[in-house]
C-alpha cells in the first residue's frame, strides 16, 4: 500500500504515546494538558442538554451549517470576542472541532509544501504535527521567559519571509510563558508588513491567576492578517471539541470550503452546549473558578518543587495557564529522566519534542499541574526529586 509524501518521516505525537500510560491508575501524571476533572461543569451541562433536547431535537440532531451553529457564532461575537478587545461579523467566525481543526483548515488553506512557517522554539506539539504534515518548512524563533523578542523575531521574519507565524502569546504551551503588549503590537505590524499569516493561538489566556490581561495581536491588527483560535476545551470541556476562529473573511471562507470536506460540521449539540453556557451568562464565574483552583494546584506544585526540587532545576512560577517548564543543567537528558521516573509511576513530558532544532532542548522537560489532586501532585514531585537527586549523585 503506498502511504503519502506528506506523512513519511512523521511519528505519533509524543503526548498521545503518553496517554496510554495514563491508563494505568497507579501513575501520576503530569504528562498530557487535561483540565481538571473537578473543573468540569457537568450539573451545568446536563440541565442544558436535558433542555435542549427536549426544545430544539429537530435542529441539533439533524445536520447542520459548515459555518457553525448560529447561536454559537452569534454568543463569540456578542461576548467572548468584546470582552478581548475584538468586534468583527458573522462572516469573520467559523466554528470548529477543537482548535487542532482550525490549524488544520489553516494549513489546507494556506500553506504550499516547502512554504515556510515561523514556530516559537518550543511549541505546541500538535501544531507541529499539523505544519509537518502540510509540507511546512518549520523555522524557529526563541521563547524566552517574557515570551518572543521584537527583534529576533524580525531578524528571522526578514531572513525567512514567513508565509505564517504561529503562535501561543498567553501562557504558552509548552512553556508557560506570556509575550508583552509591545511585541504584539510589533507582531501585527509585522504580520501587515510582510504579508504574513499570524495565528494568534490562545486556548489559555482566561487561566490567569493574577495580574492584568494582555491586549491581543489581533486587537492591534490593521491589515486582517492575524486569525485568533479560541477553544473551549480548557476553559469548559476538551471532550465537547468546540472551538471557533476569527479572521478575515476570504480566509475564513476557504477554511470553510476545506472543512466541508473535512467533517461536513462540528457536532450542533456541543455547539449548543457551548452556546447556551455562554448566553445564560455563567462563563465569568465558571472562569474565576476554575483560575481558583489552577492556582492552588500551581502553588501546591511549586511548593513542592522548591523542597524537594534540587536547586539548579531552573522553571518560572506560574501567574496562569497549566504547566511549568523545567531545564536542567547542560548534558542532562529528560528522556532518560523520563523512563526512570515511569518505572517510580510519575509521568512528565519530555521537552526534546517541542523544540524543530535538531537534538534542541534535551534537558527540558514540561510538567502540568492542573489534572492531579494535590497529594498526588506532592507525592509525584517528591518522587521526581529524590530521583533527580539521586541520577546527579550517578553523575
Ligand atoms: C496551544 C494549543 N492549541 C491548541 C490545542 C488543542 O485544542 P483543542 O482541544 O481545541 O483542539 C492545545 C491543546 O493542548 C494547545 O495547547
Amino acid at each position: 500500500m503506498q502511504i503519502a509524501n506528506r506523512m513519511q518521516g512523521i511519528s505519533g505525537s509524543a503526548i498521545r504515546e503518553l496517554f496510554k500510560l495514563l491508563g494505568d491508575p497507579a501513575i501520576i501524571s503530569f504528562g498530557g494538558g487535561n483540565p481538571s476533572k473537578a473543573c468540569f461543569p457537568s450539573e451545568t451541562i446536563r440541565t442544558i442538554t436535558d433542555e435542549l433536547l427536549r426544545e430544539k431535537s429537530d435542529i441539533l440532531l439533524q445536520y447542520g451549517a459548515t459555518e457553525g451553529y448560529m447561536p454559537l457564532r452569534r454568543a463569540y461575537l456578542d461576548h467572548i470576542l468584546p470582552d478581548n478587545g475584538l468586534h468583527g461579523e458573522l462572516e469573520n467566525v467559523l466554528a470548529l472541532t477543537g482548535s487542532m481543526q482550525g490549524l488544520d483548515l489553516i494549513c489546507k488553506a494556506v500553506i504550499n509544501p516547502g512554504d515556510v512557517v515561523l514556530v516559537e522554539e518550543p511549541s505546541f506539539l500538535g501544531a507541529l504535527q499539523t505544519f509537518r504534515v502540510a509540507q511546512a518548512k518549520l523555522v524557529t524563533v526563541p521563547m524566552h521567559t517574557d515570551g518572543v523578542h521584537a527583534d529576533e523575531l524580525e531578524e528571522i521574519v526578514k531572513k525567512h519571509r514567513p508565509v505564517v507565524f504561529y503562535t501561543i502569546p498567553t501562557f504558552q504551551n509548552p512553556a508557560g510563558y506570556v509575550t508583552g503588549a509591545k511585541t504584539r503590537k510589533k507582531i501585527a505590524e509585522l504580520a501587515a508588513e510582510y504579508d504574513m499569516l499570524v495565528i494568534e493561538d490562545d486556548p489559555y489566556a482566561a487561566l490567569r491567576f493574577c495580574g492584568e490581561k494582555e491586549p491581543t495581536i489581533k486587537s492591534f491588527d490593521t491589515s486582517d492578517n492575524v486569525i485568533v483560535l479560541t477553544s473551549f476545551s480548557k476553559t469548559i470541556s476538551p471532550g465537547l471539541r468546540v472551538a471557533l476562529c476569527f479572521g478575515n473573511k476570504d480566509l475564513i471562507r476557504k477554511m470553510t470550503i476545506a472543512k466541508q470536506g473535512s467533517d461536513t460540521h462540528s457536532p450542533n449539540l456541543n455547539q449548543a452546549i457551548v452556546a447556551e453556557f455562554i448566553n445564560r451568562g455563567h462563563m465569568p464565574a465558571h472562569i474565576e473558578y476554575i483560575s481558583g483552583v489552577y492556582a492552588r494546584s500551581a502553588g501546591v506544585m511549586t511548593d513542592a518543587m522548591a523542597e524537594h526540587f534540587p536547586e539548579w532545576v531552573h522553571y518560572e512560577k506560574p501567574v496562569g495557564g497549566l504547566f511549568i517548564w523545567c531545564t536542567l543543567p547542560e548534558g542532562w537528558d529528560a528522556q532518560e529522566l523520563f523512563k526512570r521516573a515511569v518505572e517510580r509511576k510519575v509521568a512528565f513530558v519530555p521537552g526534546a519534542p517541542f523544540h524543530t532544532t535538531e537534538g534542541a532542548g534535551l534537558n527540558t522537560f514540561r510538567l502540568n499541574f492542573s489534572a492531579e489532586p494535590e497529594e498526588r501532585i506532592r507525592e509525584g514531585i517528591k518522587r521526581l526529586g529524590d530521583l533527580l537527586k539521586e541520577m546527579a549523585e550517578e553523575k
